[in-house]
């Protein structure tokens, strides 16, 4: 028996379809372990997303726990600027946003893939207000500076994208035409992937890319006398030599897993996600706790930390969750085992860095219809972020660059004051209304936060191997969760996931002793 026929014979398709393991059940449901716990003290140190739904999720098994946060809010990375927000990075001045009311800047976590499922559901279990994050605006603008003839001038993504579909299609089928592929396929096969091939690149009778609607109008059409007029193909050459190919310009919105349509993000901003975990974990998160030394007991744990009074206390606990990112754990005095203390010397972070823009008008949208989504370039800023909210509002907050690697590193050491100068001196190249539009800014160097100090761990493969084995069993009665413990770097979802595998093994632990 087939699968199609077990399936067709079942007469339940779903059911069926579940068991084999063929879909997820959907939707992911609340964690439900068995068996209550009480009188286990668990220390989780960081209230960011790990942390939190790791105390969350204990809680609710019964063990007593408390977070220590070195910061005066939860969230960690995922962390929304607003008007009034004051930050301090290390060895730079501090910076307050001047937000207007409304306007907010997502400085970490900014957006959430539909296939998240865990932040998603966790979304829906606090009932957490969502709405659509553009993340691929063809009508944005590409911007490569350079020598070719399309260089130093702004581009619509639109334009690149049905050219460069349309010659490759072109090439394609005159590669299919002259039998290249015919010991592969039948007569027939190349057929329908000839006539793909005419649509995908929309090609015209002759099988010749001649340009395409789809890369938009001179002029659009309009009532009586006023037929469109049509916007001429750019050449393949002047596409390749004005540095297009620049993996600046890489279709990763429409193509990478994480990243493709649709994208959601709470409304009014990222740090709803975590402000619906501190509400449910009201009293169990002690603020301002800086940790200062991680200590094994055998058994149990002692973290001794400062308070917000500067004075040196000290916590026991049966277990500890340390969900600190690994380059300020490298530098927290510790029992750990040399095997995560070589970890956290060694696992690579990005450097990653933001900054908003606020506009007294939201140009974007009424001079250039740019409604959410990015716009791309091989300059230092690397991208522009159109908001996807407050669509028609009167001002706005761009993302003015999103950097990440050298590029980064090199804003980040530049002043607060350099940093918007290099955003508005680049960024007016793609749009010249900067000048007249610019209010004020707000930029921070994720490397250069203080109890972050980067902006996620991004494992090359020989760390992956030497270095990440460490961090996801426990050492001794400590744990370790957060990002940097997942095949999910870099996205809620992974800080989410460590924290149900650390309850879930933390809880298996006790349970059987
Ligand atoms: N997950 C991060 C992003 O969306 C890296 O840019």
């Amino acid at each position: 028996m087939t699968r199609r026929d077990f399936i067709n014979h079942t007469g339940s398709g779903y059911m069926a379809m579940l068991g084999l393991g063929l879909l997820n059940a959907a939707p992911l449901h609340a964690m439900e372990l068995p068996g209550k716990i009480s009188g286990k003290k668990v220390i989780i140190l960081g209230a960011g997303l790990s942390g939190m739904a790791t105390a969350y999720e204990l809680g609710k098994l019964g063990y007593d726990c408390t977070i220590l946060e070195a910061r005066v809010r939860a969230g960690g990375r995922v962390w929304t600027v607003r008007g009034g927000t004051l930050e301090t990075e290390i060895g730079g001045a501090p910076q307050t946003a001047k937000f207007e009311s409304g306007l907010y800047l997502n400085a970490g976590a900014a957006r959430v893939p539909h296939n998240h499922e865990i932040t998603l559901h966790y979304c829906r279990e606090f009932k957490i207000p969502m709405e659509i994050f553009m993340n691929v605006n063809e009508g944005a603008y590409f911007y490569s500076e350079g020598t070719g003839s399309l260089s130093n001038q702004r581009t619509k993504i639109r334009e690149i994208h049905t050219d460069m579909r349309g010659y490759t299609s072109e090439l394609l089928v005159k590669a299919l035409d002259q039998s290249a592929l015919d010991e592969q396929m039948t007569k027939d096969d190349v057929e329908k992937l000839v006539a793909y091939l005419k649509d995908e690149g929309d090609l015209d009778v002759l099988k010749k890319y001649k340009g395409s609607e789809r890369r938009g109008y001179k002029k659009q059409g309009g009532h009586g006398v006023n037929p469109p007029e049509p916007a001429p193909a750019h050449q393949l050459q002047e596409i390749i030599r004005s540095g297009f190919f620049h993996p600046a310009f890489s279709n990763i919105g429409e193509y990478t897993f994480n990243q493709q349509p649709v994208m959601l993000q709470p409304v009014g901003g990222m740090d709803a996600i975590p402000m619906a975990f501190a509400k449910r974990l009201e009293g169990k998160i002690q603020y301002q706790s800086e940790v200062l030394e991680i200590r094994k007991t055998q058994p149990g744990v002692k973290i001794v930390y400062k308070d917000k009074a500067g004075v040196s206390r000290e916590l026991k606990a049966d277990f500890c969750v340390c969900t600190i990112p690994l380059p300020v754990l490298k530098n927290i005095q510790s029992d750990l085992s040399s095997e995560v203390r070589r970890a956290a010397d060694f696992v690579p972070y990005m450097n990653t860095g933001k900054i908003g823009l606020q506009f007294k008008r939201r140009f974007w949208e009424e001079d250039d219809r740019i409604f959410g989504g990015i716009s791309k370039t091989n300059m230092d800023i690397t991208q522009i972020f159109y908001p996807s909210y407050n669509f028609l509002g009167e001002k706005g907050v761009l993302k003015g660059y999103y950097n990440f690697h050298d590029r980064a590193a090199k804003l980040g050491e530049l002043s607060i004051a350099d940093r918007q100068k290099v955003a508005l001196e680049q960024g007016r190249k793609i749009h010249p209304q900067y000048d007249q539009e610019f209010e004020h800014s707000f930029s921070l160097a994720w490397q250069k936060i203080q109890y972050s100090q980067g902006g996620w761990a991004e494992y090359s493969e020989s760390a992956r191997k030497k270095f990440y084995p460490a961090l996801i069993k426990p050492d001794d009665e400590i744990y370790f969760a957060g990002e940097h413990t997942t095949y999910l770097t870099a996205w809620m979802a992974g800080a989410l996931t460590s924290a149900r595998a650390v309850t879930e093994a933390l809880h298996k632990r006790v349970s059987q002793s």
